[in-house]
C-alpha cells in the first residue's frame, strides 16, 4: 500500500500562543521558530499580524529568518487584516496568508452581525484581494463543525472560485466527534466543486479530549493537512497536540498508511523548548512527552520489559528523542568535555559562548556534586540569553520566618555602578522583588509565579518562571540556582531587563496585553 504524506502546520506560535501563560517575545519566538524548523514542520503559522506590533514584528523575522517551511500569518478576511499579514510575510521565501471567516448561524448572528450571504460576499472579497498579493492562500471556515453542511459547501465554493488553495475546516470549539467529523469531511469533498485540486486542511480543538482522534478522523476521510501545535497547548483546552498527531501515524502506519515530514527524534526537545520558554510544564502523564510516558512503574510491567521490551512498549523512548538522565560531567571535567555534550544536546556553543558556559558551569559545579543534561539545558537557556543585562545581581540576603516579616538585602550592578537596597514583604520571595523594584525604579505586578526542580536531590537546581507586568506589557522571566530564592530574583531581574532592553531598542517587548 502507498503511502501519503500529511502536511504539518504547526500553530504554537500563533493559536497556541493565545493560551494564558504561553506568551512570548520576539527572541523566544524566534528560538521556537528554528527549533520547529528543525523539526520539519510543513508550514509554521508564526502570529497574526494585525493584533499587535508584538505579532507584526514576529512574523516579519521568522520570515526572514526560515527559509525551509512555509510561514503562515492569519489575518480576519478583512481588506486591512490581509494587508497588513501580507506586510509581515512578504519577505517569506515561502509565504502563505491565512484568512479565516467564521460561517455557523451563531458566529454570524452573534459575533459578525452579518447575514449567510454577507459573510460569502467577505470571503469572495477578502480571499481575492489575498490571492491578489499571494500564491498560497488559505480559508478557514471559523466554527465550521456547528455550522450548516450545505452552507459549507457555498463557503468552501466560493473560497475556491476567488483563488483558495487550502481549506480549513475548523473544530473550532472542540465539539464533533470523530465520525461525524469525518462524516463532515467526506461531504465536502464530494459535494464542493473543484475541491479535488486543493488542500483540505483540519483544526481541531480539545475541549471533549477528542482533538487528536478528529484530525486522524479526518485523515481518513481525505484531509491532507492538519493543524496542531506543541505540547497540545492552545485556546482552553488546547489544540491537537503535534506529537501525538505525528506518532500516532507513525507507530500505526499499517492502520494509518500516511507519512509526515517530521524529524522523530528532535520531538522531546522541541517540546521541552517550548516548556522552558513558557514554562508551562508537560503534564507528567502527557502521551509522548510526558515525563512518565516510558516510565514502567509496576512490578509486572518492569518483569515484562526486562524479559523483552515490546511487551510494554508500542515505541521507544529513543524514538522521540527521550535520552535517559545519566551522569555527564563533573567538577573536573573540562571545556573540552563541556562543548562536546552541549554539541550532543544539540547546541554547538561558538568560543564567546562556550567562555560563557563554562564559567557557569564550573560555578554551578561547586554548589552541586553531578551535573546532568538537565542543569546544561538551563545553562544554555538561562545563562546565555542575549538581551544585554542593564541590571546583575551582586549580591542578595533573605531573612523569613513563622513570627517576623520576611526582611530582603539586595545588591544590584549597573553602569551607574553598585546600588543597594533593603525591603520587606509577605515573604522572601515578595521582599527580594520590592528591593529589585526600588533599585531598577521599575514597579513590577507579578502576574505568576513558577518553580520547579530540574534535577532530583536536596541538591537540585531549582528554576523560576515569572510573568511580571510593568505598565502594561507582560513579560516573562526566568532564572535557575541551587537557592530558590535567588532563582527568583534571577527570573524578576531577567523579565525587568526584557523589559528595558525593548523599551532602549523600541522593539515590541513581548506579550503586550491583549
Ligand atoms: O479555532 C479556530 O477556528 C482558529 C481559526 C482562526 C483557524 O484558530
Ligand atoms: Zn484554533
Amino acid at each position: 500500500m502507498g503511502t501519503e504524506r500529511i502536511t504539518i502546520f504547526d500553530t504554537t506560535l500563533r493559536d497556541g500562543e493565545q493560551s494564558p501563560g504561553c506568551s512570548m517575545n520576539l527572541d523566544e519566538k524566534l528560538q521556537m521558530a528554528r527549533q520547529l524548523e528543525a523539526l520539519g514542520v510543513d508550514v509554521i503559522e508564526a502570529g497574526f499580524p494585525v493584533a499587535s506590533e508584538g505579532d507584526f514584528a514576529a512574523v516579519q523575522a521568522i520570515a526572514r529568518e526560515c527559509r525551509k517551511p512555509v510561514i503562515a500569518g492569519l489575518c480576519r478576511a478583512i481588506p486591512k487584516d490581509i494587508e497588513r499579514a501580507w506586510e509581515a510575510l512578504r519577505e517569506a521565501a515561502r509565504p502563505r496568508i491565512h484568512t479565516f471567516l467564521a460561517t455557523s448561524d451563531i458566529h454570524l448572528a452573534h459575533k459578525l452581525q452579518k447575514t449567510r450571504a454577507e459573510a460569502l460576499v467577505m470571503i469572495r472579497e477578502g480571499v481575492g484581494l489575498a490571492k491578489s498579493l499571494c500564491p498560497d492562500v488559505e480559508f478557514s471556515a471559523e466554527d465550521a463543525t456547528r455550522s450548516d453542511w450545505d452552507y459549507l459547501v457555498e463557503v468552501f465554493t466560493v473560497a475556491i472560485e476567488a483563488g483558495a488553495t487550502v481549506l480549513n475546516v475548523p473544530d473550532t470549539v472542540g465539539y464533533t466527534v470523530p465520525d461525524e467529523y469525518g462524516r463532515l469531511i467526506a461531504h465536502l469533498k464530494a459535494k464542493v466543486p473543484g475541491i479535488d485540486g486543493v488542500t483540505i486542511s483540519v483544526h481541531c480543538h480539545n475541549d471533549l479530549g477528542l482533538a487528536v482522534a478528529n484530525s486522524l478522523a479526518a485523515i481518513a476521510a481525505g484531509a491532507r493537512q492538519v493543524e496542531c501545535t506543541v505540547n497540545g497547548i492552545g485556546e482552553r483546552a488546547g489544540n491537537a497536540a503535534l506529537e501525538e498527531v505525528v506518532m500516532a501515524l507513525s507507530v500505526r502506519r499499517d492502520a494509518m498508511p500516511f507519512t509526515t515530514g517530521v524529524n522523530q527524534e528532535a520531538i522531546y526537545r522541541t517540546s521541552q523548548t517550548l516548556a522552558n520558554i513558557t514554562g508551562i510544564e508537560v503534564q507528567p502523564n502527557k502521551a509522548i512527552v510526558g515525563r512518565n510516558a516510558f516510565a514502567h512503574e509496576s512490578g509486572i510491567h518492569q518483569h515484562g520489559m526486562l524479559s523483552h521490551r515490546s511487551t510494554y512498549e508500542i515505541m521507544t523512548p529513543e524514538s522521540v528523542g527521550v535520552r535517559q538522565t545519566h551522569l555527564v560531567l563533573g567538577k573536573h571535567s573540562g571545556r573540552h568535555a563541556l562543548a562536546k555534550r552541549f554539541e550532543e544536546l544539540g547546541y554547538p556553543l561558538g568560543r564567546t559562548e562556550l567562555d560563557k558556559a563554562y564559567k557557569l558551569f564550573t560555578k554551578l559545579s561547586d554548589q552541586k556534586k553531578e551535573i546532568f543534561d538537565e542543569d546544561l539545558l538551563a545553562i544554555v537557556r538561562d545563562g546565555l540569553t542575549h538581551i544585554p543585562e542593564t541590571f546583575k545581581l551582586r549580591a542578595l540576603q533573605a531573612t523569613a520566618g513563622t513570627s517576623m516579616f520576611a526582611t530582603a538585602l539586595v545588591t544590584l550592578a549597573s553602569d551607574g555602578g553598585e546600588a543597594t537596597e533593603t525591603a520587606m514583604g509577605d515573604g522572601p520571595v515578595n521582599a527580594v522583588f520590592a528591593a529589585v523594584d526600588k533599585l531598577t525604579g521599575l514597579k513590577g505586578r507579578l502576574l505568576d509565579f513558577r518553580i520547579h526542580a530540574i534535577t532530583g536531590g536536596a541538591d537540585a537546581v531549582g528554576e523560576v518562571f515569572v510573568q511580571v507586568e510593568f505598565d502594561g506589557v507582560t513579560q516573562g522571566g526566568k532564572g535557575a540556582s541551587t537557592d530558590i530564592v535567588e532563582a527568583s530574583v534571577r527570573a524578576y531581574l531577567n523579565a525587568t531587563n526584557k523589559v528595558l532592553f525593548a523599551r532602549r531598542a523600541s522593539v515590541p517587548a513581548a506579550a503586550e496585553t491583549r
